[in-house]
């Protein structure tokens, strides 16, 4: 249950509680020294006359806190603090104000706090065993169920999302990863998946490029979600799938290339929004396309100094093998927008180290050719708590990839490197409402917040789908 500043309890926490209740929670309060502030906890086992092993008691604190709260960051709180356990949350206090929509961020920042991979160990914990239950307890409960299933279809996007960032590549290899993909078909999700040799016939030599190096064959997979009018263009939202990212012929030192299983953050990010979308039946038309590949050295891999011609029948000039995420979304991008004419493409990849360099792990990098569709994502960013930061998109960047031999180059050197590459993907949009996403820094490993103790972080999903929820249903 839950307090402010002055340690009172709301009716209905009375009413569970009793009188000796009551008084069992301030004697507590007073002994522990427990004043109500916002983000503490007062925890009591074996609570006299109280019918449960143990009593949490949550601050608030001061009105003003209670105004700003956010309740996903309080549900996830509120998860860590009661940890793996069945309970019962008097979701009401004094001075009450929440809607049906904040119930239900509740309940997903719960759900996403008691999230853990632990698929391959052999030894479980006691606690492992246990899950989480909560039982919100609100004042308008049928408001409270309908709202928090809406939030159960957009937190279970999220633990899509984690789970695929946190599998092994030995596992989620692109084929395998197209066939978990094609589950979403259960949810009424049209899923479209093209192999080697269709994509060969279509063209796209800059993503086949990158894939030749693995003894695993590459997949393009497109989802399609026709919530919306059927007239109506679709949203595209596209995603690099580099199951593993070992550099290539390029390679990349030994040390954190364990990180680079991650390298598929993207991809996981528009499949977990699609799972999102479809599960609360969003009444919109998004397509999502993730282009699935592994970059490995091998006597058949791509080299430095190979040209390749991409599907737009642009030329690139291979310097690094281990630019190759550009590579792929270079093709996707270019499909998606020919093949479904989208109203606008948001694209998301681990696309730089330098974007970490610039902006760090708590923050994405936006780069746009669209005020509009910018200002958008930013929006959406700062309701869903997954921040974006816009960067410069200048001639001067598209100037740095020109190539002496092919139409560009892969990579335009040192400096500013993030921006060098959403200059290369620039060219395959054409003046379609564009946004790239270079989500390397906050997809994986970033710091642990009340919402996030995994690895792999499902960046992305609860950001896209606010922006549907808020910009593009009907
Ligand atoms: N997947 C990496 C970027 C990355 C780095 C993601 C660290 C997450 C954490 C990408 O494919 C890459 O290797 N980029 C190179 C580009 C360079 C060769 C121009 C980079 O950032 O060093
Ligand atoms: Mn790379
Ligand atoms: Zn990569």
């Amino acid at each position: 249950m839950f307090v402010g500043d002055d340690l009172a309890l709301s009716g209905a926490a009375s009413e569970v509680l009793g009188r000796q209740g009551a008084e069992l929670v301030a004697r507590a309060a007073s002994s522990e020294r427990f004043k109500g502030k916002a983000q503490s906890a007062l925890s009591i086992p074996a609570p006299a006359n109280v019918e449960a092993d143990r009593l949490v008691v949550i601050g608030l604190g001061s009105e003003k806190d209670r105004a700003k709260l956010d309740w996903t960051t309080l549900g996830g709180f509120t998860a860590g603090k009661i940890g793996l356990r069945k309970a019962r949350v008097v979701l009401d206090w004094q001075g009450f104000a929440g809607t049906a929509r904040d119930v239900a961020d509740f309940s997903l920042g719960a759900r996403l706090r008691s999230y853990s991979f632990d698929r391959y160990k052999t030894k479980k914990k006691d606690e492992d065993e246990a899950n989480a239950a909560l039982t919100l307890l609100t004042a308008d409960p049928t408001a409270a169920e309908t709202a928090a299933k809406d939030a159960a279809g957009v937190a279970e996007g999220v633990v899509l999302a984690r789970n695929l960032v946190n599998e092994p590549p030995n596992v989620l290899y692109p084929e395998e990863y197209a066939r978990r993909v094609s589950e979403l078909t259960k949810l009424g999700v049209e899923v479209e998946i093209l192999d080697l040799a269709q994509m060969k016939q279509l063209g796209m030599g800059a993503l086949i490029a990158v894939a030749q190096g693995s003894a695993r064959e590459p997949r393009l997979v497109i989802m399609r979600w026709n919530g919306g009018e059927p007239t109506d263009p679709p949203l595209a939202l596209i995603g690099k799938g580099v199951v593993f990212d070992s550099g290539g012929i390029s390679i990349k030192s030994a040390g954190g290339m364990e990180d680079m299983k991650g390298d598929m953050g993207g991809s996981a990010a528009v499949v977990g929004t699609l799972h999102a979308l479809a599960s609360r039946k969003a009444k919109a038309n998004v397509i999502g396309a993730i282009g699935i590949v592994e970059n490995m050295p091998d006597g058949n891999a791509y080299r430095p100094s190979d040209i390749v011609t991409s599907l737009s029948g642009q030329t690139i000039e291979v310097i690094n093998t281990d630019a190759e995420g550009r590579l792929v979304l270079a093709d996707v991008l270019w499909h998606i927008q020919a093949t479904y004419k989208p109203k606008a493409m948001i694209d998301l990849a681990t696309l730089t180290g330098a974007i970490i360099v610039a902006l760090g792990q708590d923050i994405a990098g936006l780069f746009s050719n669209d005020d509009d569709l910018s200002a958008k994502i930013t929006a959406a960013g700062e309701a869903a708590n997954e921040k974006v930061w816009r960067m410069p998109l200048i001639p001067a960047f598209d100037k740095a990839i020109d190539s002496k031999f092919a139409d560009m180059k892969n990579t335009g050197g040192r400096h500013g490197g993030a921006a060098t590459a959403a200059a290369f993907l620039k060219r395959y949009v054409n003046d379609v409402p564009w946004a790239h996403l270079d989500i390397a820094g906050v997809a994986m490993s970033s710091s642990p917040s009340e919402i996030n103790r995994s690895w792999g972080a499902g960046w992305g999903v609860r950001l896209l789908d606010r922006l549907v929820r808020d910009n593009y249903e009907r």
